[in-house]
């Protein structure tokens, strides 16, 4: 089948923030502890922070990494991770029913996100604990000096405050399975008045307030407008989180539901505008997708484990080349949405639903999900161009055109760097694909990668790393055109000149 994407090289969706290609590293299962963390590996830092492990994420060039959590944050006390290492107490998190023992706490973690390049996007407690704690947690972090906590923090041994920009005001308060779980009315007001107390601690921060922990949720869209009502004024993104699977192992639904996430990004901008307009409000209320990815694999080897381990192997999904597939047409999908989705969250990033996995004592290595994100992380930088389609489509129960391309193209002028990401998501047939970019000087094509002819089940593992994107040399560039062959199920990456 034929299939073609046009772009103009002044039609533009967006800059892209490039915190788009964030992640996110929680106290939960192996991310932390066996995962970043291993003092007894020997590839470990002096801190105890895996060598390995940093040389994977820069690979990732992952610009923000949430943090603490998660489930994890709405029962944690971030004081019992600060101070000395041997006096941290030992406390049960309920969250995810592990033992927690607090040898890694903010300092550590602010010191192992600066070594692998990234920001850290904090999160406060808004499950167990309040405005009072929040306050307190923004004041020794990013308080220069001079007051109880900011000393605290130095006599704990960073004399410069952390920063940190991003704050998240709690996590999925809408979930009952949230320690302090709260309706949209309790949780607006509390979001609200923390919010407003945390900058007049420091108002060079930016917050990001809870949206619905999924579309499917019973309260979606009614939480959303109840919680913005109270917190448009002072906040400056609405989260989303999405994880989807195929537990049904039917692949051309699995690999639609990008257009899931798309109906999802447009329904939320659709209620922001709603309440900007019924506040006769000037701001724009831009997106934080602080939570997204495949999660399934791993249900019932986690409903099945012992509680109060310390990190046992919890969310180890194993991701196989659909899930690749998947993940790239997501990626296209938030690019597509760049002009509000201006934050977004691949989680996560080490060991748990993660594109890099840890064996205690050994190897580091690459889920298949990994390639996608590395190279739209790495290549998807600069402006993201509006896309003109021209595909044939199929249907699913949900969605009456599915297209079998899933495409975008990002310029980054800097580079001078016209990139273009593209999926086929058809099982059997190739796509003779012409791309057909308005007012660019075409002079070379610098790489051609494709991720193609895997079984759709084939995984990575520790002994063997078969699912890699390979170079492929398809591509012919003519003055005002670039054409190549999409194989059935691939994801593709041409980078131009
Ligand atoms: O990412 C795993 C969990 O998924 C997070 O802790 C929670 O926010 C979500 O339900």
């Amino acid at each position: 089948m034929k299939a073609k994407l046009r772009i103009q090289r002044h039609d533009e969706i967006s800059e892209i923030d490039e915190r788009l290609y964030g992640s996110f590293v929680e106290h939960l299962g192996r991310a932390v502890y066996d995962g970043i963390y291993e003092p007894t590996h020997p590839e470990a830092d002096e801190k105890g922070f895996r060598n390995d492990v940093k040389e994977l994420v820069r690979e990732l060039n992952v610009p923000l990494v949430r943090y603490p959590g998660g489930n994890f944050v709405s029962g944690y006390k971030w004081e019992d991770g600060v101070g000395p290492i041997g006096n941290r107490p030992r406390k049960l998190d309920l969250a995810w029913r592990t033992i927690e023992t607090n040898e890694v706490g903010i300092h550590e973690f602010a010191r192992w996100a600066e070594e692998v390049g990234t920001e850290v996007n904090m999160a406060v407690n808004l499950g167990t604990r309040g405005i009072q704690e929040a306050m307190e947690l923004l004041e020794y972090c990013n308080f220069p000096g001079g007051t109880y906590w900011s000393e605290l923090r130095k006599q704990h041994g960073t004399e410069k405050p952390f920063s940190f920009k991003t704050w998240c005001l709690g996590n999925e308060m809408d979930g009952p399975w949230q320690i302090g779980h709260k309706t949209a009315e309790e949780y607006g007001r509390l979001a609200a008045e923390t919010a407003k107390a945390m900058k007049l601690v420091d108002d060079s921060i930016e917050l990001v307030v809870c949206g619905s922990s999924g579309s499917k949720m019973p309260t979606f869209r009614e939480w959303e407008e109840t919680v913005l009502i109270h917190t448009y004024d002072y906040v400056d993104y609405l989260s989303l989180h999405c994880y989807y699977g195929n537990p049904d192992n039917d692949l051309e639904k699995y690999l639609a539901q990008s257009l899931d996430m798309d109906q999802f990004i447009k329904t939320v901008v659709g209620i922001c505008d709603k309440v900007k307009d019924e506040k006769g409000s000037q701001k724009q209320m831009n997106l934080s997708f602080d939570e997204w990815n495949v999660w399934y694999h791993s249900n019932d080897q986690d409903n099945a484990m012992e509680p109060w381990q310390i990190a046992p192997p919890l969310l180890e999904d194993m991701y196989n080349f659909e899930d690749a597939l998947l993940v790239g047409c997501l990626l296209i999908t938030l690019l597509k949405n760049a002009d509000r989705v201006k934050i977004a969250c691949l989680a996560q990033l080490v060991n748990v639903i993660a594109p890099i996995m840890t064996e205690k004592n050994g190897t580091t290595w690459k889920q298949t999900i990994f390639y996608p994100f590395m190279q739209v992380s790495n290549y998807g930088r600069g402006k993201v161009l509006a896309a003109d389609i021209e595909s044939e489509t199929y249907s699913t129960e949900q969605f009456e055109k599915v297209p079998y391309l899933e495409s975008i193209a990002t310029f980054n002028e800097k580079e001078n760097e016209l990139v273009l990401f593209a999926v086929n998501r058809s099982q059997d047939e190739a796509i003779a694909f012409r791309f057909e970019p308005e007012g660019f000087v075409l002079e070379a094509i610098i790489e051609e990668t494709a991720l193609e002819g895997f079984d759709v089940k084939s995984v990575n593992s520790a002994k063997e790393q078969p699912v890699n994107v390979v170079n492929i040399d398809r591509a012919v560039l003519e003055k005002d055109s670039v054409t190549t062959t999409l194989s059935p199920l691939s994801w593709n990456v041409i980078r131009i000149k």
